[in-house]
């Protein structure tokens, strides 16, 4: 097969190929969004600014300068590996405080919405699932989105609604086979421990699931690219 020609649209890319009998062929493909237009969709969706804004400057670094050593981050790694290679898996990436996470999770939804993997996403700190669930935002949501952020988990304060709604939301998007991508700072025990077995069971099959093993916080380093 010989690519003849290449016509490319707002939206679209046509390639025209031809074989070896002269027979020729059209594949289309949706060209990627711009990183404005995506980072745009995502803050409508609930993606908080802070994460948005270095994606958007082109400032975030895969590396930190740590005893004039370049050290990878571990999260954006991992993050970058979930969305190229394991999606749509679900992702539950744990690990302590100011290991990258969050920002992590943001920079690859964007990705996935670039390059139109998914259309819509919507994401939620752990804190703000039970006020959307009492407004039937939630249900909404869990039902429609194409992927579900959900940053801190365990964050919420512990009670029996606290975890029932948790539970409702991995059981919904499970038995609907549409992806989640949870961020948190407590171990897999604990999860075991605060919500029923069914969510982790859950997640062990179907999620994409890492620990962050970096124990240095980014938060006010600098250096590394
Ligand atoms: N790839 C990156 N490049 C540059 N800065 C980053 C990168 N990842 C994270 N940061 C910065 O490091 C800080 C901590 O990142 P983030 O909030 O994602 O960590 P976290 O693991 O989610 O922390 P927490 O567990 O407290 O929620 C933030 O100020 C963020 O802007
Ligand atoms: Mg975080």
């Amino acid at each position: 097969m010989k690519l003849v020609n290449v016509i490319r649209t707002d939206d679209m890319v046509f390639q025209v190929w031809r074989d070896a009998k002269g027979n020729r062929f059209v594949s289309r493909t949706f060209r990627d969004l711009t990183k404005a237009v995506a980072c745009e969709k995502l803050r409508r969706q609930g993606f908080p600014e802070k994460y948005l804004e270095p994606i958007e400057r082109g400032t975030l670094r895969s590396t930190v300068l740590l005893k004039g050593e370049e050290v990878p981050i571990e999260a954006f790694e991992i993050a970058r590996k979930w969305a190229k290679e394991k999606f749509p898996l679900s992702l539950l990436l744990l690990g302590s405080v100011g290991t990258g996470k969050t920002q992590a999770v943001v920079t690859a939804a964007w990705w996935l919405l670039k390059k139109r993997k998914i259309a819509t996403a919507r994401f939620y700190s752990a804190m703000e699932l039970r006020a959307a669930f009492d407004k039937g935002e939630l249900q909404k949501d869990i039902k429609e989105v194409d992927l579900l952020v959900i940053d801190d988990l365990g964050r919420e304060y512990r009670s029996d609604y606290n975890a029932y709604i948790v539970e409702a939301v991995i059981t919904t998007r499970y038995d609907l086979q549409k992806p989640v991508c949870i961020t948190a700072n407590i171990t897999f025990e604990e999860i075991a421990n605060r919500y029923t077995p069914r969510v982790l069971d859950r997640l062990r099959e179907w999620a994409y699931r890492r620990i962050v093993k970096q124990t240095f916080s980014l938060r006010g380093l600098s250096g590394g690219k």
